[in-house]
């Protein structure tokens, strides 16, 4: 049945504003520039999408480091360090600190962070499946997921001895990654806003594919920046080796270089070491080398 006609809707009130819009001669705001580019070739805006977050992992470190090796910790390394963001920090805290990454663009920026603070600058190019240091440390860290780089089972063992052969006998190693869990729920999705000065970046990050034959995780990532002088769009796709429990076990016990100490989750509470379970996803090994 069709509406009743309302004739109050016909009639002009005194209240009512006409606002007039300029015209816009059709045009609509230009869409942003799109450009393909992998996220680490820019060290600043790597740094504000993941740095940001520094101080959960900085504390929990100096934690680790006094609760499983008790006054002893003065000297550290960390493989794939990136931009530095957690190197600095500790060193600031009086740590002597280096580490290694493939991207020279990472290195320099990490160096160039590293000299602005007083500290020397002590990141090189490297391979973290690759590697010897000229003195060994007495702890190495590499926090989140940096390891899951690495393509192949050869590649990770070759990481796991080379940071074996990088520590002090006793030496310890904080690996932080995410596990496949048991269930069939792969799928993730993150959305965060972050923004230092003019610079805003809006990032969205999710998994495209996961195969679990191929070990193989797909994460698309779309970044929505904005600088004073410029709006785009950088697209990247990223490629993770996947881990479960299971994986991980079988990893450490062919290597047979560390002690698992302990566990932990990405809430970085000392407090609270976890059991690994069929579900469990972020987890940080506390590793002691045999
Ligand atoms: C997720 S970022 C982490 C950076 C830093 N560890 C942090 O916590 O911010 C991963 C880093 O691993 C580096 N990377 C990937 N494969 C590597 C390899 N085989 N050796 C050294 N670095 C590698 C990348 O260039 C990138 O800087």
């Amino acid at each position: 049945m069709p509406a009743a006609h309302d004739a109050s809707q016909d009639q002009a009130s005194d209240d009512d504003v006409l606002v007039p819009i300029p015209p816009d001669h059709g045009e609509v705001e230009p869409a942003p520039e799109e450009v393909r580019a992998n996220l680490y070739d820019f060290p600043k805006y790597y740094d504000l999408v993941f740095g940001s977050d520094w101080k959960a992992e900085y504390d929990f470190l100096l934690e680790c480091f006094d609760k499983y090796r008790p006054g002893k910790v003065k000297t550290t390394f960390e493989p794939a360090c990136g931009t530095g963001r957690l190197m600095v920090k500790l060193g600031k805290a009086g740590l002597a600190v280096a580490g290694n990454d493939l991207n020279e663009k990472a290195v320099a920026f990490c160096n160039e962070r590293l000299k602005r603070h007083g500290l020397p600058e002590t990141a090189v190019v490297g391979d973290m499946a690759d590697f010897k240091l000229q003195k060994p440390v007495d702890a190495c860290f590499n926090m989140i997921n940096s390891f899951r780089h690495l393509g192949s089972e050869a590649e990770a063992q070759s990481h796991l001895n080379c940071v074996a052969d990088a520590l002090k006998p006793g030496g310890l190693y904080l690996l932080g990654l995410h596990l496949t869990p048991e269930d069939d729920d792969w799928e993730g999705e993150e959305t965060w806003h972050a923004r230092r000065g003019q610079l805003s970046i809006i990032s969205d990050l999710r998994t495209t594919d996961f195969d679990r034959s191929k070990r193989m995780e797909t994460l698309g990532m779309t970044f929505n920046i904005t600088t004073p002088t410029r709006h785009f769009v950088m697209r990247d796709t990223m490629h993770y080796r996947t881990y479960t429990r299971k994986e991980m076990a079988e990893l450490f016990s062919s290597v047979d270089r560390f002690e698992i100490l302990e566990t932990y989750d990405f809430c970085y509470d000392i407090e609270e070491p976890i059991i690994i379970d069929e579900l469990t996803e972020d987890v940080v090994y506390v590793l002691r080398a045999k």
